[in-house]
């Protein structure tokens, strides 16, 4: 497995980690289906031996459950895992001080993750801009208490990340990118001039580029939180235009989600991939992407062709890439 070193911290994550968003399975509203807690445990426990330190999960994901399945699996081995997780930039309750809203909800995360600290902490979304400050502000002190190792944010906002910067020492950023979604790209590129780390989230476009959506959604749970947003005219032939993808798997020397991963390896500002996965075969799968044959310049560009003409809903017109 190969290591890569996040932007400024020194912290040294595996290019391939696991996304425990999943992990959350029906709780809290989550609707992750095909999830049992003992799997998931096991899965966190065999990222080990697979070479992957790095674990991307939210206090958000089934109101804690993922943060608390972590806490589980690393019961005596918190020390070998970079555990990052996630803040909502804003209090529900208006009358809150955001530094007591930030100091609190980090508490209840060190408590769910069983640790005393947490490697990388994220704001999940964009704050206001009259909360910056006070928001910054809360980070930086829980950097200096010891509770967080360092800070960062989850988001596609170039000017966001710049704004943060002037205000504190935001060490990384969360950013979407795949195949079907370069939406990403300005933000990788303003990380790389910036030396920020960056961790690639929904890198398989939620299991669209696995391959198993192409033909048919028969083995997409009904209960799943994609039945819905798969099942529409749209998606059916997004997904039958990402099947000429396969090409990129032709010979068995890769399958369709490692060469979905390389893709975003090989990506210049990427530090670490974080695919969700459900288990430990397909968390098996997802680390091979380390030792799998890059994309070649052309099988670069004619799977960004497809991906394109795919048309795959992205955002600001979706909040799910
Ligand atoms: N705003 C944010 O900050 C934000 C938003 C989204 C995600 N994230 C983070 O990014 C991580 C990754 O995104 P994601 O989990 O939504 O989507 P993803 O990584 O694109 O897709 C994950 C899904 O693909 C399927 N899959 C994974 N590996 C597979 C394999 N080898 N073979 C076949 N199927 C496989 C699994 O679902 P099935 O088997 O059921 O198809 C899995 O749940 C999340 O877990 C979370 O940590 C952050």
């Amino acid at each position: 497995m190969e290591y890569r070193v996040l932007g400024k911290t020194g912290i040294e994550v595996s290019s391939v980690g696991l996304g425990c968003w999943p992990m959350a399975g029906m709780a809290g509203g989550a609707n992750w289906s095909g999830i049992d807690d003992e799997e998931s445990i096991a899965t966190i426990q065999h990222a080990e031996s697979l070479g992957i330190n790095l674990l991307d999960t939210a206090n958000g994901y089934g109101a804690g459950h993922s943060e608390r399945i972590i806490g589980r699996a690393l019961r005596d081995r918190r020390d070998r895992y970079v555990v990052a997780t996630k803040v909502a930039p804003r209090s529900d309750d208006p009358e809150e001080p955001l530094q007591r809203y930030i100091a609190k909800n980090c508490e209840g995360s060190l408590e769910r993750l069983r640790t005393d600290y947490i490697d990388i902490y994220q704001l999940h979304g964009e704050p206001d801009e009259a909360g910056m400050l006070a928001i910054v502000e809360a980070l930086t002190r829980l950097v200096e208490a010891g509770k967080i190792r360092c800070f960062g944010i989850s988001t596609y906002e170039t000017e966001v990340m710049r704004a943060l910067m002037a205000l504190g020492d935001l060490s990384m950023v969360q950013i979407g990118y795949s195949i079907v979604n370069p939406v990403g790209q300005p933000g990788l590129n303003f990380a790389e001039a910036q030396n920020l780390g960056t961790l690639i989230r929904v890198p398989l476009a939620q299991g669209a580029l696995t391959g198993k959506y192409f033909d048919s959604l028969s083995g997409l749970d009904p209960q799943d939180r994609r039945h819905e947003r798969f099942d529409n005219p749209r998606i059916r032939s997004a997904l039958q235009k990402l099947s000429e993808l396969s090409f990129l798997a032709k010979g068995g020397k890769r399958t369709m989600a490692q060469a979905a991963l390389r893709f975003v390896l090989d990506t210049p500002g990427v530090t670490s991939v974080i695919p969700g996965a459900k288990n430990r075969a397909q968390l098996e799968e997802n680390a091979g992407a380390d030792g799998v044959p890059p994309l070649t310049a052309d099988e670069r560009k004619q799977a960004l062709a497809i991906g394109g003409k795919a048309n795959w809903p992205l955002p600001p017109y979706t909040s799910w890439t």
